[in-house]
């Protein structure tokens, strides 16, 4: 589904000096300009928000509140440990004392595969029956943004889709990627125990070049059927 996008691309001008190490990721970029898809994770989240009465939401990550103070709640949990939100810790840490349910979670943290995982499988838990989960930034379209860690100067949305290939063979729920927005993950849980689909030693060191194969696992949508599936549910 990506497929379309793929573009050659025979010289890289970003990061010179990491080019001979990493001379395989260099030759295809997937070409999408998000800028052109007006639709972005704030939509998506508040269409879903929308489907519950006094919506319970949870944002991991919320850096500048961009995200956090635009979804149209009085009430809400932001955790971020550096800046951000309405809690000052570690999503880790907030998971090992939470009581709370929530309809919505919005799972925008560290961008590293390890963390994003567990920080899925910690809010399956959490997640009423019939919630959602939404995940930012599943769709890298060059090997620096994938790059973990971070390279400087670089957009960054590091190797979470390999969760998006775990719960992409999750039963239990329903999981797409939304093509808007540096692909936002849309998960609308329908069983009330998810097992989390673990394929941990077979992801954890792969990389862009593997994402490229990889991705036609990932079911894929316009952001207009994104849209059209959370008022559907
Ligand atoms: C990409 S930003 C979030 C952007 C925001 N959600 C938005 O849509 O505008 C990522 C944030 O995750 C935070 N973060 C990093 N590690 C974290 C962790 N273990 N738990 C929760 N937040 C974390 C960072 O401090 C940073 O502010």
């Amino acid at each position: 589904m990506l497929k379309k996008y793929y573009k050659k691309v025979p010289e890289q001008k970003i990061h010179k000096e990491l080019k001979e190490k990493y001379a395989n990721f260099f030759d295809t970029i997937i070409h999408i300009d998000w800028n052109k898809i007006l639709f972005n994770r704030v939509s998506f989240i508040t269409a879903a928000t929308h489907k519950f009465n006094k919506c319970r939401y949870l944002e991991i990550g919320c850096d500048n509140n961009w995200c956090f103070s635009s979804i149209p709640l009085a009430s809400k949990i932001g955790i971020d440990p550096d800046k951000g939100g309405n809690v000052k810790d570690t999503s880790d840490n907030f998971f090992k004392n939470n009581k709370n349910k929530f309809d919505v979670i919005f799972i925008d943290g560290l961008h590293v595969y390890e963390q994003c995982r567990k920080d899925v499988i910690n809010s399956l838990k959490v997640l009423d029956k019939n919630g959602f989960i939404f995940l930012h930034d599943m769709t890298p379209r060059n090997w620096a943004e994938e790059n973990v860690p971070r390279l400087k100067g670089t957009l960054w949305t590091g190797d979470i889709w390999k969760v998006a290939i775990e719960l992409s063979k999750t039963k239990g729920i329903d999981f797409f990627v939304i093509n808007a927005d540096f692909g936002v993950g849309m998960l609308k849980k329908k069983e009330d125990n998810i097992v989390y689909y673990d394929e941990f030693e077979k992801l954890k060191d792969l990389k862009f070049k593997d994402f490229l194969n990889l991705n036609e696992n990932i079911n894929y949508i316009s952001a207009e059927e994104g849209i059209k599936k959370i008022e559907e549910y």
